[in-house]
C-alpha cells in the first residue's frame, strides 16, 4: 500500500512520488491550505493539500485527529523559513494529490501530545497511549535489548528452551498465582515465580547452557519497579563457577549498552560484599551515582548518656550511624521535619541531626538538639569520622541495624535526588558474599536470602549447623544505578547438602519430599555442578529507556492493584465454569 514510512522521508526523496499510510497527528487549516502531520511508527511527515486539487482538498477538510489515511504526492522542500529542525523529516513536505480515508476515528479520549493525562486514563485506552512516539521508542528499545541478548547468548552456545507455565509452586518468596485444575478437582497449578527448578533439571539433563526470555508471576505488593507478571532473562550453565557466570554476564551487558545505547560500560564491574554495601550504603543495591555514605558510630556511643544512642550501640543487633549532608546547614526546620517523617516510613523513631556552622569552633560552632547529651571527645570523633566541614549537616540513625540501614539508606537516595547530587551515567556493580540466611524477626526463623537452592560456600559448610547466620552463600546480584537488575548463584548439586539446607530453613523431611522430592531425586542421578542468574528484563529496559516506571516499558501492564484496566481483568466468571472446576465461592466477592 505504501512506498515509504512517514518518518523516513528526507531530502533524498525530493521530487519523488511517494505513498504514505498512517494516522493524523495534527491537522491545521492555513488560509486555504491544509496541513496534516501524518504519523506512523517511524515518525511524522508533513503533508500539504491545496485547493487546486479540489476533490482531494474537500476530502482533507473532513479529516480529523487519528483518522487512518493513505496519501500519495510529491516530496518537495519546505519553503524557506518553515523548516522544522526538531523533526527528522522537517526539511521536506509532501504535496498530496490523492487521499484515501482508510478509516475514520472517534474523537480520541485524550490528545497524544497532552502531558497532563492520568495514567489510569492512558491504561484504559492503552492502544492509543502506545501510539505516542515516546511509547513507540520505549517498546522498540526493549525489543532491541532482547534481540541483542539473544544474539549474544546464541554466540556463547546457550540454547533457548521453554519450561511450563502450569506447574507447582516454587518458593521464590512471593505469593503464588494459582490455577484450578478441572481434571483434578480441588488441586491447583501455580504459575511459575521463576523457572528455577526446571532450569536446574535441564542441567541435570545435560543441556549445559540454557537461556529463556520467560514470563514470571508473583503476587506481591507492587511498586514502580515491580509487576505481578514480569519477564526474566533466565540463564543456567553447567561446570561453571561464579567467575564464569559473572564474566559472561558483564560481557553481555557491555555489548547491550554498546549496541543499543552506544554507551561504553567499563568492565570488569566493581564488586562489593553484602556486608560492605550495608555498612556504607544501608542497602544491598547501592546507587553508586550518589556520593553520600553512611558512617558507623556504634563504638563511640556505648557510654553516652543519650539512651536513644547508647541502647542500640550496646545491642549486637543495633546500629548507630551518621549521614553527612554536604552544605546541609541551610536545611530549614520544616525540611528536617519532612525528612524525619520520611525515615519514619522505614520504622525510624526520629532523625537526630547536628548542623556544623563552624567546624573549627568546637561546641560553639554546632547547633543540635542532642549536643547536650554528647561529651566533647565524642563530638570531635563524629566530626572527624564523617569528615564534616563548615556548612554541613549530619543526620543520625539509631535503632536495630535493619531499621537504621533501611531508613538512612533510603534517606541517602532521597537526599541525593533532592540536592542534585546524582551523577550522570551508569554505575553497575556486583554485590557478592551474601549470607545464606536472614533471621525473620516476625516468624522467628531463618529464611533463605536468595533461594533454598543456592549453594553455601564450600568452606562454610560446617557453619550451616554451628552458626547459620555467619554462613556465606555463592550468590551474586548485579546492581545498576540503585536497581537490582539481576541475581543468581551457584547451586547446590549434592542431595545431602540440599537436605541440610532445607532442614535449616525449617522444611522437614516430609515437606521436602512432598514439595521438592523430584529435585532431591534428580540430584541423585548425576547432577553436574551448575549455576546461573536471572535478569529483570523490564527493569533493565526501564533503566535503559530512562523511563520512570516499569509500566512504561510493558505494552499492557497491570495497575498498582494488579488489575488490567484495558480488559477489566481480573473478572468474575460464570457459575457454570466454577462448578466445572469444583469451586464454590464462600460469599460473593466485593466488586471494586
Ligand atoms: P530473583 O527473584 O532475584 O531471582 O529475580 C531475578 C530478577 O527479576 C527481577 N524481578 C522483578 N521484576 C519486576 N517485577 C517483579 N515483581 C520482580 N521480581 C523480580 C529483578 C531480579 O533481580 N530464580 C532466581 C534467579 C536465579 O537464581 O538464577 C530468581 O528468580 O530484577
Ligand atoms: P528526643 O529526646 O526524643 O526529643 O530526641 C532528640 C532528637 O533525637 C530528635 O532530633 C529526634 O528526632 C532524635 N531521635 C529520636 N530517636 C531517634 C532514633 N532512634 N534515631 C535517630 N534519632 C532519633
Amino acid at each position: 500500500m505504501r512506498t515509504h514510512y512517514c518518518g523516513h522521508l528526507d531530502e533524498s526523496h525530493i521530487d519523488q512520488e511517494v505513498t504514505l499510510c498512517g494516522w493524523v497527528y495534527r491537522r491545521r487549516d492555513h488560509g486555504g491550505v491544509i496541513f496534516i502531520d501524518l504519523r506512523d511508527r517511524e515518525g511524522i511527515a508533513q503533508v500539504v493539500f491545496d485547493p487546486d486539487a479540489r476533490e482531494t482538498f474537500m476530502l482533507a477538510e473532513r479529516v480529523r485527529s487519528e483518522y487512518v489515511l493513505k496519501v500519495t504526492g510529491k516530496v518537495r522542500h519546505r519553503p524557506e523559513g518553515t523548516e522544522n529542525p526538531d523533526l527528522p523529516t522537517g526539511r521536506v513536505e509532501v504535496l498530496g494529490h490523492t487521499l484515501e480515508i482508510l478509516n475514520a476515528a472517534r474523537t480520541p479520549p485524550f490528545q497524544l501530545d497532552d502531558d497532563d493525562v492520568s495514567e489510569e486514563h492512558r491504561l484504559r485506552y492503552r492502544y492509543i497511549d502506545l501510539r505516542r512516539p515516546e511509547m513507540q521508542r520505549r517498546l522498540r528499545l526493549r525489543y532491541q535489548v532482547t534481540r541483542e541478548m539473544r544474539r549474544y547468548l546464541d554466540g556463547q552456545g546457550f540454547l533457548d528452551i521453554e519450561t511450563p507455565m502450569l506447574t507447582r509452586a516454587t518458593p521464590e518468596g512471593a505469593r503464588d498465582y494459582l490455577v484450578p485444575s478441572r481434571t483434578h478437582p480441588g488441586s491447583f497449578f501455580a504459575l511459575p515465580q521463576s523457572p528455577q527448578l526446571f532450569k536446574q533439571l535441564l542441567m541435570i539433563s545435560g543441556f549445559d547452557r540454557y537461556y529463556q526470555i520467560v514470563r514470571c508471576f508473583r503476587d506481591e505488593d507492587l511498586r514502580a519497579d515491580r509487576q505481578p507478571e514480569f519477564t526474566q532473562l533466565d540463564i543456567e550453565a553447567s561446570f561453571v563457577d561464579e567467575e564464569t557466570i559473572m564474566q559472561l554476564m558483564e560481557e553481555m551487558m557491555r555489548e547491550l549498552f554498546a549496541r543499543v545505547l552506544e554507551v561504553p560500560l567499563h568492565t570488569p564491574f566493581p564488586r562489593m560484599s553484602y556486608a560492605e554495601a550495608m555498612e556504607r550504603y544501608g542497602s544491598d543495591k547501592p546507587d553508586l551515582r550518589i556520593p553520600l555514605e553512611l558512617v558507623t558510630l556504634s563504638d563511640l556511643m556505648k557510654e553516652v548518656e543519650f539512651k536513644v544512642f547508647s541502647a542500640p550501640a550496646n545491642d549486637p543487633r543495633g546500629r548507630v550511624a551518621a549521614l553527612r549532608v554536604p552544605k546541609g546547614c541551610g536545611l530549614s526546620r520544616k525540611e528536617i521535619d519532612d525528612y524525619t517523617c520520611f525515615v519514619g516510613i522505614y520504622g525510624a523513631k526520629g532523625l537526630a541531626y547536628i548542623k556544623v556552622n563552624d567546624a573549627s569552633a568546637g561546641r560553639e560552632g554546632l547547633q543540635s538538639p542532642i549536643l547536650k547529651f554528647l561529651p566533647d571527645e565524642v563530638i570531635a570523633a563524629i566530626l572527624d569520622r564523617t569528615g564534616a566541614e563548615s556548612g554541613d549537616l549530619i543526620f543520625f540513625g539509631a535503632d536495630r541495624a535493619s531499621v537504621v540501614n533501611e531508613s538512612l539508606g533510603a534517606l541517602r537516595v532521597k537526599l541525593g535526588h533532592d540536592r542534585g547530587l546524582v551523577e550522570r551515567g551508569w554505575k553497575p556493580l556486583w554485590v557478592v558474599d551474601f549470607p545464606m540466611f536472614e533471621w525473620d524477626e516476625d516468624d522467628n526463623r531463618w529464611v533463605a536470602l536468595h533461594h533454598p537452592f543456592t549453594s553455601p560456600r564450600e568452606e562454610h559448610l560446617e557453619l550451616l549447623s554451628s552458626d547459620p547466620g555467619a554462613c556465606l552463600s555463592r550468590a551474586y546480584d548485579m546492581v545498576l544505578n540503585g536497581s537490582e537488575v539481576g541475581g543468581g548463584s551457584i547451586r547446590i548439586h549434592r542431595p545431602e547438602v540440599q537436605e541440610l539446607v532445607f532442614r535449616h530453613l525449617g522444611i522437614g523431611e516430609e515437606e521436602a519430599q512432598e514439595k521438592f522430592g523430584f529435585l532431591l531425586d534428580a540430584l541423585q542421578y548425576g547432577a553436574p555442578p551448575h549455576g546461573g542468574i536471572a535478569f529483570g528484563l523490564d527493569r533493565l529496559a526501564m533503566l535503559m529507556a530512562g523511563a520512570p516506571s516499569i509500566r512504561d516499558v510493558m505494552a499492557f501492564p497491570k495497575t498498582q492493584t494488579a488489575a488490567c484496566l484495558l480488559t477489566s481483568a481480573p473478572a468474575e466468571v460464570d457459575e457454570r465454569q466454577l462448578k466445572e472446576l469444583g469451586i464454590r465461592l464462600a460469599k460473593k466477592p466485593k466488586v471494586e
